[in-house]
């Protein structure tokens, strides 16, 4: 995506790698909406870090972060003894799909890495296999997104008022997005629309995130409080919801995403709008038999029980003078502890359809996708 950063405008990718380096680069997510900045990250355990606190995240990023973490992991090894390589390969594998537990799209990119480095018969041929396995994942989350937005974009008719939440946009993947990739695909087209941004309370990646993105894109867009979408919808003033996933079941079509997901697809069930989760194929889960086996990440109740920003007085539109350090600020009960999961799971009866590279599919019939892309 085109960044316009002090008037400038250049293309960024979310996740990139330095081969001189060995590092992985990446957009740092928490200063956004109020800072752009890229940081190298050099050794596989900061990489894990980096996804475990979130400067990195968002279901394909952290895929794509993986698979250059293996690979970087894999190329810090020194030596030639491919036996001790490979115990050492697995502990750096063991130490990436730890950082962050619902999303399967890590899991899935290193198992992309490990099956490309496998026809290397020395260490050094494995670990030059690695790195070509992740550059190629993160090319392929780029191919996906572009076709899955061409799919959804028929989706996106004139004036629309779009419903999106958390954010599955650009920062989300390598480059695009899912749900932002049928919008972006709509407005190259020339359509003109509108998007309402659920804030997604508590990290606030689509106040934050989503809202900066279309900005940068230039598409019509307000932020809302999660708890406004029902009236918004009672009111006839959403016409179509459009998010994203962390996983996606390939056998029960049951869709994990940032919790509240689910409350909007209820809302948009129960006032019949269409409800589309988008998706690329390293997003679905092919083995896990039922959604509640999903693991549900559960994150600190300092996320709820406070909110990060800069500070700025209500009215104005930009920070005061003394403001531009970001900083947490209490908002509950001191006494009072939170509970936080960070995802729901969303069943198939509420879903319309999934969009995918090889296009749209109801929930029950992605097994006609594994028979495609087998
Ligand atoms: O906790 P996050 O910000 O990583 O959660 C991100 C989301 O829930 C996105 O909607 C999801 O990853 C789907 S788009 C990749």
């Amino acid at each position: 995506m085109n960044v316009t950063v002090r008037g400038r405008s250049r293309p960024f990718r979310t996740v990139a790698f330095d081969p001189k380096k060995n590092a992985v680069l990446l957009v740092e997510q928490r200063l956004l909406p109020h800072e752009f900045k890229v940081v190298p990250i050099r050794d596989y355990r900061a990489t894990a870090t980096a996804i475990t606190d979130m400067v990195v995240r968002g279901a394909g990023a952290i895929g794509a972060t993986a698979a250059y973490g293996l690979a970087q992991g894999a190329r810090a090894f020194k030596g030639t003894d491919l036996a001790r390589f490979l115990t050492h390969v697995d502990l750096v594998q063991h130490t990436l799909k730890e950082a962050r537990p619902t999303a399967v799209d890590p899991v899935n990119a290193m198992i992309d890495v490990r099956a490309a480095m496998t026809s290397g018969k020395t260490v050094r041929e494995q670990q030059e296999l690695a790195l070509a396995a992740a550059e190629r994942f993160a090319d392929e989350d780029v191919a996906h997104c572009r076709e899955l937005g061409e799919h959804g974009a028929p989706l996106i008719r004139e004036g629309m008022r779009v419903l999106t939440h958390c954010n599955a946009g650009w920062l989300a993947f390598v480059d695009v997005g899912t749900a932002t990739a049928p919008l972006y695909a709509a407005q190259a087209q020339g359509r003109k629309f509108h998007v309402f941004c659920d804030e997604t309370r508590p990290r606030c990646q689509g106040a934050s995130l989503t809202a900066w993105e279309l900005a940068q894109q230039g598409i019509s867009h307000n932020v809302i409080a999660d708890n406004a979408a029902g009236h918004l919808m009672q009111r006839g003033e959403i016409d179509l919801v459009i998010v994203g996933s962390d996983r996606v079941l390939g056998r029960t079509g049951e869709v994990a995403n940032k919790i509240g997901t689910y409350t909007k697809a209820v809302l948009a069930h129960r006032h019949k709008i269409p409800f589309y989760v988008a998706i690329p194929l390293s997003t679905i889960d092919w083995q896990m038999a039922a959604g509640r086996d999903i693991p549900i990440e559960e994150r600190s109740g300092a996320e709820v029980l406070g909110a990060w920003g800069i500070a700025q007085s209500p009215g104005s539109k930009v920070p005061g003078p003394k403001s531009g350090k970001r900083t947490y600020v209490r908002i509950a009960n001191p006494t009072s502890t939170a509970r936080n999961p960070g995802f729901d799971v969303t069943p198939p009866e509420l879903i319309t359809g999934i969009i995918t590279p090889h296009g749209i599919f109801k929930p029950r019939e992605l097994k006609k996708l594994r028979a495609i892309t087998a």
